[in-house]
């Protein structure tokens, strides 16, 4: 058994500032998102899980054991969402998408919005595509992940409060508007 390890940031943990602080990023991924994997990396110990890949345990798990599997791959995720250069707005095909399916780029970003914002408790909110590259806003209480419903995640914001509560406090709104400077669309477009 291999265990899984804890993947690097792909960026400092200072450089999302001031959208997201580097305080923030050292609970967020030293403290959160690691003890999520070293979770995981005792929780399967002895089941029928030992050698099974990430994705096989979020479509397959229960339990604790598939909360922090998602958890794992929701935050590397979650990470390779956002860049210091990130912001403005998708181009050619993912654009298009976008536009068909929402009405425009604006009417997706109130809507991704609206869904952040109102999602109760913690969770996360995803831009998915299905198998015919429909698009799809999906929010997904605690450790949800669309991967389970066969769904592609293109893009995803964490509201768990641990995400904007040392910036933010309960402005979880002002946490959301920040988040769209971030948001690398290259890597979204990659993706779709
Ligand atoms: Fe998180």
């Amino acid at each position: 058994m291999k265990n899984f390890e804890l993947p690097p940031l792909p960026f400092a943990q200072d450089a999302l500032h001031p959208h997201i602080s580097a305080n923030t990023l050292s609970f967020h991924y030293d403290k959160h998102h690691r003890a999520y994997v070293d979770n995981l990396n005792k929780l399967r110990v002895g089941t029928k899980f030992e050698d099974s890949g990430l994705e096989d345990i979020i479509r397959k798990g229960d339990g604790p054991l598939y909360n922090n599997a998602a958890q794992v791959w929701n935050h590397t995720f979650y990470w390779n969402c956002l860049s210091p250069q990130g912001g403005g707005k998708p181009t050619g095909e993912l654009l298009s998408a976008i536009e068909e399916t929402f009405g425009s780029f604006d009417e997706f970003k109130t809507k991704f919005s609206a869904a952040a914002a109102s999602l109760f408790g913690s969770g996360w909110v995803w831009l998915v595509c299905d198998k015919k590259d429909n698009l799809e806003i999906l929010s997904t209480p605690n450790a949800g992940n669309p991967i389970r419903d066969g769904k592609d995640p293109l893009l995803v914001i964490d509201v768990w409060e641990h995400a904007y509560y040392l910036d933010y406090q309960n402005k979880r709104a002002d946490y959301i508007a920040h988040f769209f400077d971030l948001i690398d669309w290259k890597a979204v477009e990659e993706r779709f």
